[in-house]
């Protein structure tokens, strides 16, 4: 064995579960000895997939997420264009991948992952996903709306007040009637009392909430909310389940698609228990086309998203940010991501090569190779691998031929018939439409109107001590008023967490 193979199986060798990448390549020389593998238990320290267009990450992402489905770990991926769909059948003997597995000197074993097929709100096939106004939280809210650091708080404010006042937020409909309430006559006294709320930014959160309900907003939010405990199963064999969202037909939505993927992340922070150190993680989770997220983003998002990121290894999740360039991504985040799998990275113009400086500086430096030159010059389908070892240490850079999927590599036959069929389709398959602040504040202003136009003072009952002369004190004292103001807390991202 070459001093280069001996060296690198040594340096990757682990004594727990693996998840097996490819084998080394030196001097242009396949080392087949030279295994290339991520120890199980250390997924949870997050990585990155990152390349040119056509490198091959999405079948590395493919690869490592099948392997960690038959170790048992749920998955969760997103798909932005399709291709990914196809971890769901099996793998055709006789073609590049099994080619592939040969070379590298491992059998070729196509078979069909378990999966759940998901979609943005029912657009394009797929389970809808969906959420809530008020647990997406305002934070994540203003991000999508494209909100700057004003608006954002007083996204807010308008959140915390619909709390107190025991006002669901579902849907955007729910947002938009207290936005306009809040506008209105009617609501001035209101918004006069929630303090640094400008009836001017309200205008401009009504504007841009125009180009949220039209670019898919109408259908993500709502009910029924996913239950992120569902991204969480095994099929009855034990392996985990694959659940791939689907979002071709919302490629021309990346803001609202980026930020539903953050959501899903921070809605597992907030829902998992602590874990500590396990044998293997509870979930992976995928995120694609990842600088979108990063992309114009306050301050105070960058801060949510790098904590949200390193704390969740705690709660056994690992986050794989899939990009074309590291540099995409905040140095605060990609300092978090102890797995590396760089495919090659081109150098056309000034831009690609100050990127692929940034790209080479974050490798430790080899003894084998010449990084900035080894980025340029691999193949399709190969990599410079560095991962974390048992003892957490980073592993040597090594320039890794991947190996294939044993699921099919292109898009599956039938997604959505597989979604129908699935169990998850007859909890979130359909819409449902509580009474919520729309209703609530339609019917109040409705109450309201005529009074007014009498002109004569509402017959009630004498306000409540401390409760004034307040717009929706009626509403609050009444039955569904009542059951509704329950004890809210926040979390990060503003985001409503579960009730006590
Ligand atoms: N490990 C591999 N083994 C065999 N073939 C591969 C491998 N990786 C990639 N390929 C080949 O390269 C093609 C492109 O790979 P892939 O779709 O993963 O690229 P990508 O980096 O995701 O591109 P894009 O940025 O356009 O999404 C695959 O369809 C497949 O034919
Ligand atoms: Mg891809």
């Amino acid at each position: 064995m070459s001093d280069f193979a001996a060296s690198i199986r040594d340096a990757y060798a682990t004594e727990g579960a693996a998840i097996d990448l490819g084998r080394g390549v030196h001097d242009g020389a396949l080392a087949t000895e030279a295994v290339v593998q991520l120890p199980l238990r250390m997924m949870n320290r997050h990585g990155l997939v990152a390349g040119a267009t056509g490198t091959g990450k999405t079948i590395t992402l493919q690869t490592v997420a099948e392997q960690l489905s038959a170790a048992g770990v749920p998955v969760f991926a997103a798909d932005v264009k399709g291709d990914l769909s196809g971890i769901g059948a099996a793998g055709a003997p006789g073609g590049p991948a099994e080619k592939r597995m040969t070379e590298l000197g491992l059998p070729f074993a196509p078979v069909a992952c378990p999966v759940e097929y998901l979609s943005l709100g029912g657009i394009g096939p797929g389970v809808p996903l969906r959420a809530t106004v008020s647990d997406f939280g305002p934070q994540l809210l203003a991000k999508v709306l494209e909100a700057n650091e004003t608006q954002e708080q007083s996204l807010a404010l308008v959140f915390h007040y619909a709390d107190s006042k025991g006002l669901p937020l579902l849907d955007l409909s729910d947002l938009r009637a207290l936005l306009t309430f809040l506008e209105s006559d009617a609501g001035k006294g209101e918004l006069e009392g929630i303090g640094g709320l400008a009836s001017s930014t309200v205008g401009v959160l009504l504007r841009a909430l125009v180009g949220l309900e039209d670019g898919g907003g109408n259908e993500f939010f709502g009910e029924p909310q996913l239950d992120v405990a569902d991204l969480m199963r095994a099929a009855p064999d034990g392996r985990g389940i694959v659940s791939v969202l689907e979002l071709p037909a919302v490629q021309d939505k990346p803001k609202l698609f980026s930020t539903v993927l953050m959501w899903l992340v921070a809605e597992l922070f907030e829902t998992l228990p602590e874990a500590g150190d396990l044998d293997k993680p509870k979930l992976v989770f995928f995120f694609d086309e990842a600088h979108l997220l990063f992309k114009d983003a306050t301050k105070a998002f960058l801060e949510s998203v790098t904590q949200t990121v390193r704390l969740i290894r705690s709660k056994g999740v690992g986050v794989y940010f899939v990009t074309q360039v590291p540099d995409d991504l905040p140095s605060e985040v990609l300092g978090q991501l102890g797995n590396r799998v760089q495919h090659a990275l081109r150098a056309f113009t000034p831009d690609d090569a100050r990127s692929l400086k940034a790209a080479a500086s974050t490798y430790p430096t080899s003894e084998f190779y010449d990084v900035p030159e080894l980025l340029t010059q691999m193949g399709i389908g190969e990599a410079a691998v560095t991962t974390l070892s048992d003892e957490g240490v980073p592993t040597p850079v090594v320039h890794t031929r991947l190996r294939a999927p044993a699921s099919r590599m292109g898009p599956a036959d039938d997604v959505e018939g597989t979604a129908r069929a699935s169990p998850l389709f007859a909890t979130y398959g359909a819409r449902v439409d509580s009474e919520s602040a729309r209703e609530l504040l339609a019917a109040r202003m409705e109450k309201a109107a005529p009074k007014e136009a009498r002109g004569q003072r509402p017959k009630k009952p004498p306000p409540a001590p401390g409760g004034g002369l307040d717009q929706l004190g009626d509403f609050l004292s009444s039955r569904e008023g009542k059951a509704m103001q329950k004890k809210v807390m926040r979390g990060v991202f503003g985001m409503l967490k579960k009730r006590l």
